[in-house]
């Protein structure tokens, strides 16, 4: 089989393309995925020739089949159920409670989350299920946990909701048995309710339609844009990030990765440090007092100390406080 070549040319002009529709960056050490992409892209397409490829591509909108198999070849999907342990730890016993016993307090039985760059499930999912146990009367809330990504194919993997082991590997086995179903050797199921808690759509970060009424993006309490950011140009990143900001309501939570952690990009968010972790933050409220927040002699957002937490809030989550099954222990315990 004969291996198509790129010119340096025709992947300048991808790149360009491509950071302008779906907002990817193929910097130098990242060339080799650009290529491959294409390649991938290129082999599946009619159009055989790179140069009349991309000329195409250009003609073609964003939800184009041509558009969606490139995507496809170009994200990186990586992603698995109750990825890093910090930031459960900080969501589960922290962030979530203290929202859920805000809008407790306030009569207010509303709680809007959604994760931005959901790959194919595993983040939404694990978050409807630290929901569904920190909500024993779930059915009185008002709950959205929105999923969204660039990528069809990993939307429609993720509404189908089966997973290999390796997707399950950071997953206790209480909660394992209680919200997957076994579908063969190496197949487990998503347990309908938890499947029904989420609600997936397409949206694109590098576009300007969030936050909106249409999007259903607007008065998120928690956003969780994890290991995505990484992947968009700088100007991207901020146009993404800024948008992202309006969309969460006042108290709420913007949840990154560390690698995406600067705080220059999250301001005027203000940046609350958790053991292994630091997430972003709308405003103080009266539970939570970040340290805040202007470093004197820059005058820019620095690191707080880990944000203090009431005792009735603190000792609340209710993954390890309600009960003394198996099922009432914390996730990662
Ligand atoms: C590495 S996965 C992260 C999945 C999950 N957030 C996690 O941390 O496990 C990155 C995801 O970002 C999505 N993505 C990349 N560019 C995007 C864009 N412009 N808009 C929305 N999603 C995007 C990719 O399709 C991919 O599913």
């Amino acid at each position: 089989m004969t291996i198509m070549t790129i010119s340096d040319e025709i992947q300048g002009q991808a790149r360009a393309l491509i950071a302008d529709r779906l907002g990817l960056d193929f910097p130098e050490n990242r060339q080799a995925d650009l290529e491959r992409g294409l390649r991938q892209a290129l082999e599946h397409s009619p159009v055989r020739q790179p140069e009349q490829y991309l000329a195409w591509l250009a003609t073609l909108p964003d939800e184009s089949p041509e558009w969606s198999r490139l995507v496809s070849s170009l994200t990186v999907g990586e992603t698995y159920f109750f990825r890093d342990r910090s930031c459960v730890d900080a969501l589960e016993h922290q962030i979530l409670p203290e929202l859920i016993s805000a809008r407790r307090s306030a009569g207010f039985l509303r709680f809007r989350c959604w994760s931005a760059g959901c790959a194919t499930g595993a983040e939404p999912y694990s978050l409807a299920m630290l929901l569904h146990q920190l909500l024993p009367d779930h059915g009185k809330w008002s709950l959205t946990i929105l999923a969204t990504d660039i990528n069809p194919a990993a939307l429609e993997s993720a509404q189908l909701g089966l997973y290999n082991e390796w997707m399950l590997r950071e997953t206790p086995r209480w909660i394992r048995d209680r919200h997957f179903h076994r579908r063969g050797r190496d197949t487990f199921e998503i347990d309908p309710v938890i499947r029904q808690m989420v609600t997936f759509a397409p949206l694109n970060l590098a576009k300007d339609n969030f936050p909106a009424l249409l999007t259903n993006t607007s008065d998120m309490d928690l956003i969780v844009c994890r290991n995505v950011l990484m992947y968009l140009t700088s100007d991207v990143q901020r146009a993404a990030v800024a948008r992202l900001q309006k969309a969460l309501a006042i108290d709420g939570w913007l949840i990154v990765s560390p690698a995406e952690a600067s705080t220059e990009l999250f301001r005027p968010l203000i940046p609350v440090n958790f053991p292994g972790a630091i997430f972003y933050r709308k405003s103080q409220d009266t539970f939570i007092t970040p340290q805040p927040c202007l470093d004197p002699e820059t005058m820019a957002p620095r690191i707080t100390s880990p944000m203090r937490i009431p005792a009735r809030a603190a000792g609340a989550s209710a993954l390890t406080a309600t009960t003394s099954s198996p099922s009432s222990t914390s996730p990662l315990r």
